[in-house]
Parts: C-alpha cells; sequence; structure tokens
C-alpha cells in the first residue's frame, strides 16, 4: 500500500501541469477523479500541509487555521478555491481521497505565484551618432541592447528560467520594449521621430508610469 501511494504520489509530480497565477489573485483547483467513488478527502499542499479534510457523509470540512477566509469548497465537486493567494502558496496542491477499500490520490496541479513584472526602462545612449545608437531595455535583473538608426532597430529578446521575458521589437514606426512574466506584462516603447528628435544631447530616457 505505501509503494503504491508513493509510485502515485511521484507519478502526480511528474505529470502535474502549472498553473501560474498573480499575487492576490485567485485559483480554482479541480479534482482529477470521481466524487461519489470516495467518504473522505483531504486536500494537500507540498507533500505535508493539510489544506482542508471533508468527510462527505456529515458534510463536515474542516479547514486549516492557516487558511481561514480565503478557501472556498464545493462539496459536490471537491474543488477548491484559494483566495489572496501569495507567493509561499506555490507549490504542488493533490487530494487524498479515501473509502473502506482504499486510499487514493487523486492529482492535481502545481501552482506557481508571483508578482506582476515590473515596467521596463528603455535608454538611448550614443546619440550623437543617429545612424549609430544603442538603445538599451532593461527589466529588473535583464536587459537587452540594440543597434538602431533612424527607421532601423535590431529586433531581440532574452529570456529567464522563470518564464520572465525582456523583448525589444518595432511595430510600424514605435520601438516596443515588453517585459513579460507568465502572469503579466508591462511595455514601454518610443517612436522613432522621438527617439532621434534630441539628437546631439546626452543620454536619453523616456519611462511611462
Ligand atoms: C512548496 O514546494 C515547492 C517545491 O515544489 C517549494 O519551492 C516551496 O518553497 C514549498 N513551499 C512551502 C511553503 O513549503
Ligand atoms: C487525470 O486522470 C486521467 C486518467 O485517470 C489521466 O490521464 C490524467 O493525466 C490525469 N490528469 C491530471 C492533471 O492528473
Ligand atoms: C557603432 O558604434 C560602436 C561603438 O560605439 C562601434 O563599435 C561600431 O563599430 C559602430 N558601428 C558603425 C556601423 O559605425
Ligand atoms: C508582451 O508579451 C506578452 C507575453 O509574451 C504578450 O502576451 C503581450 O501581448 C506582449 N505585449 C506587447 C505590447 O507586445
Ligand atoms: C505605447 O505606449 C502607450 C502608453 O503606454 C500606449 O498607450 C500605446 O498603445 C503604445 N503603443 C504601441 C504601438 O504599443
Amino acid at each position: 500500500m505505501e509503494t503504491k501511494l508513493q509510485l502515485i504520489f511521484t507519478l502526480c509530480t511528474l505529470i502535474s501541469i502549472t498553473v501560474f497565477r498573480v499575487v492576490g489573485g485567485s485559483v480554482q483547483l479541480e479534482i482529477n477523479g470521481s466524487v461519489s467513488e470516495f467518504d473522505e478527502f483531504t486536500w494537500i499542499f507540498n507533500e505535508s500541509v493539510s489544506v482542508l479534510k471533508y468527510y462527505k457523509k456529515y458534510k463536515d470540512v474542516t479547514l486549516s487555521p492557516r487558511y481561514k477566509h480565503r478557501v472556498e469548497f464545493n462539496m459536490e465537486t471537491c474543488s477548491l478555491i484559494l483566495k489572496n493567494l501569495q507567493k509561499t502558496d506555490s507549490g504542488l496542491y493533490k487530494v487524498k481521497a479515501s473509502n473502506a477499500l482504499q486510499t487514493t490520490i487523486l492529482c492535481v496541479h502545481r501552482l506557481s505565484v508571483s508578482d506582476p513584472v515590473e515596467a521596463p526602462v528603455l535608454t538611448l545612449s550614443n546619440s550623437a551618432d543617429p545612424c549609430n545608437s544603442t538603445l538599451t531595455c532593461r527589466g529588473h535583473d535583464l536587459s537587452v541592447s540594440s543597434m538602431c538608426s533612424y527607421r532601423t532597430c535590431e529586433e531581440k529578446e532574452v529570456t529567464s528560467p522563470g518564464g520572465v521575458a525582456l523583448s525589444l521589437s518595432v511595430r510600424d514606426s514605435t520601438i516596443i520594449c515588453n517585459h513579460s512574466n507568465p502572469v503579466s506584462w508591462k511595455q514601454e516603447n518610443i517612436t522613432f521621430t522621438h527617439l532621434f528628435a534630441h539628437t546631439g544631447t546626452h543620454t536619453h530616457t523616456h519611462t511611462v508610469v
């Protein structure tokens, strides 16, 4: 029994899909199985933290104090809505379901909660030579630099392991820097006309708040 449970736990971890949410947001987690087959359900976070216990026969729901005021539970479907998400809610959620004959794990999802990205900042250097200027876009710990002239800019993109990306692209006559992560994006843009309007002056910084 122990070994079989262990195996199911491992399988769940392998096949789980990651759900991305922003800090303060909410998520609905569904069970993967039939509610009618079981008598008792326990939502478990990160293998060991009990979120909620449900005894179907008595319609008895016991909520862990850690989750007070931010959980909604549906007795029909056994789905769990977690509200006011914090980064510490990131991890694996699953349900242990049992009846008189067996205890099994109904696989669920991995949750990843992150802050929205900061707005990127565009900076032009070497603007003395409009035929050869460098436009740099920074966002948190990423940055991209492109060679730009009156009409063109190299398009570039960098990504970091957490799914954070920073890209410089040109659309119509606008240079767009896009800072994104799996839950949000913010852009900063500048037109070529604007960019080279101050040719000869010092470094030009343009920020939209
Ligand atoms: C939950 O587990 C994840 C790894 O799956 C870990 O990164 C995270 O820190 C854990 N969270 C808590 C609150 O223990
Ligand atoms: C749900 O269960 C089905 C079959 O039992 C399985 O194929 C599927 O991968 C499971 N999905 C998740 C998210 O655990
Ligand atoms: C543009 O400027 C960089 C450094 O300022 C220099 O290395 C490069 O050769 C210049 N390119 C052209 C086409 O002038
Ligand atoms: C920025 O990137 C995100 C994620 O790739 C995308 O959904 C969004 O449309 C982009 N925004 C702009 C202005 O290109
Ligand atoms: C440029 O930024 C402004 C202000 O954020 C936005 O309203 C506009 O749609 C952007 N333009 C493009 C082409 O993305």
